[in-house]
């Protein structure tokens, strides 16, 4: 893609970006959560199928800008198959680091990845 307004991310950002992993919504899902961005208004819906403590299945469902995109697709690379209690632990850091880096202002467009994750969690047993 040559459109300038792209130059700025990574090509693992890129690749995310165009080609989200394990997007869309689980069907009768563990646990699921809704995530806004209140300041551009950015939207994640995750889904989250857990078996014996373990996340098996994740999916993601963005509404936002490249990096959003790219971040709730790391995430879900991340979560499945981690541990519930690990998957607690994840942070947009994570999320940022498995992108191998986002521009300084777009970090905080992982937030969105790691408010979902916390939000699904919530109320699940530990
Ligand atoms: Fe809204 Fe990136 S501009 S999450």
């Amino acid at each position: 893609m040559g459109n300038a307004a792209f130059a700025e991310y990574n090509p693992t950002v890129m690749d995310h970006f165009l080609n989200p992993r394990n997007t869309g919504e689980l069907k009768e899902p563990t646990c699921s959560s809704f995530v806004e961005n209140p300041v551009c208004g950015d939207m994640v819906k995750l889904t989250l199928r857990i078996q014996d403590q373990v996340v098996v299945d994740a999916r993601a469902k963005t509404f936002g800008c490249a990096a959003a995109i790219a971040s709730s697709s790391a995430l879900t690379e991340l979560l499945i198959g981690s541990s519930v209690e690990r998957a607690r632990g994840i942070r947009d850091r994570d999320v940022v680091n498995r992108l191998g880096g986002l521009p300084a202002h777009k970090i905080k467009c992982s937030l969105v990845a790691e408010q979902a994750v916390a939000q699904a969690l919530a109320n699940y047993p530990t």
